[in-house]
């Protein structure tokens, strides 16, 4: 187990199967924020029912340790394929044999880890340890948050990369575990570019919504 988990291909399947965990994790995540439209009440019992649910609290020791997994195995891929490519190719023009995206995935995957401390430091610490941060209930604390322009800015700035990273993240999670990928190579593109559109648009609508409201 430890030999395939360090393998080259192990580490590349390990990124796939966490990188789809979390991404059903975003659409839960996006699903039950998007409740914050419908006003107070609506979010605060759909956050009442995820601090409260077994179900979740299990799931939430498994999302962690998918996040972890995910990140740890992303940095000592890109250490060691730097480490094998330690000299240059002669000609090269990765802009016309890469994405954007898959060039600066291990640059967007450790922004967002900023972000997700940054989140997790004022939601869910805030919300589990510290007595809702002084607010009176979940909507007020976070609806507060994007009082700040700087903060809503960050968010926004966050998610868009978040938007970058899923570009690629997502087709690249069917290419390493996917046995017919050649086949719905450009569905499954498609479809991986729209739902990061999707996702980068439905959390920045929160952010910026709740900064005019
Ligand atoms: C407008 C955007 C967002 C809002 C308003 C928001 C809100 C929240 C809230 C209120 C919690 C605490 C839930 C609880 O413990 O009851 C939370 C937790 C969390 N958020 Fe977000 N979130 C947003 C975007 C994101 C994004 C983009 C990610 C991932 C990249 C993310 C990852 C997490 C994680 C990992 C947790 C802790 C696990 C959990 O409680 O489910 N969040 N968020």
């Amino acid at each position: 187990m430890n030999k395939f988990l360090t393998s080259s291909i192990g580490r590349k399947i390990v990124m796939s199967l966490t990188g789809f965990f979390l991404i059903i994790f975003l659409i839960v995540h996006l699903g039950i924020n998007l409740s914050l439209f419908w006003g107070p009440n609506a979010f605060n019992e759909a956050s009442e029912f995820m601090a409260t649910n077994g179900v979740i609290q299990v799931m939430q020791y498994i999302l962690a340790a998918g996040f972890i997994l995910h990140i740890i195995q992303g940095i000592t891929l890109e250490l060691k394929n730097k480490s094998a490519r330690s000299v240059k190719y002669v000609v090269n023009k990765p802009s016309e044999n890469s994405s954007f995206s898959s060039r600066n995935m291990i640059v967007t995957g450790i922004l967002v880890l900023l972000f997700l401390i940054l989140h997790l430091k004022d939601f869910f610490i805030q919300l589990k340890f510290n007595a809702k941060g002084g607010f009176a209930t979940d909507y007020d604390l976070v609806t507060n948050l994007f009082k700040s322009p700087l903060y809503t800015a960050i968010y926004v700035i966050a998610f868009v990369l978040l938007g970058i990273h899923l570009s690629h993240g997502f087709q690249s999670a069917f290419q390493s575990t996917g046995t017919n990928y050649n086949k719905y190579k450009a569905c499954i593109k498609n479809t991986g570019i729209g739902f990061s559109i999707l996702i980068a648009i439905g959390f920045s609508a929160i952010a910026v919504y709740f900064f005019f409201k």
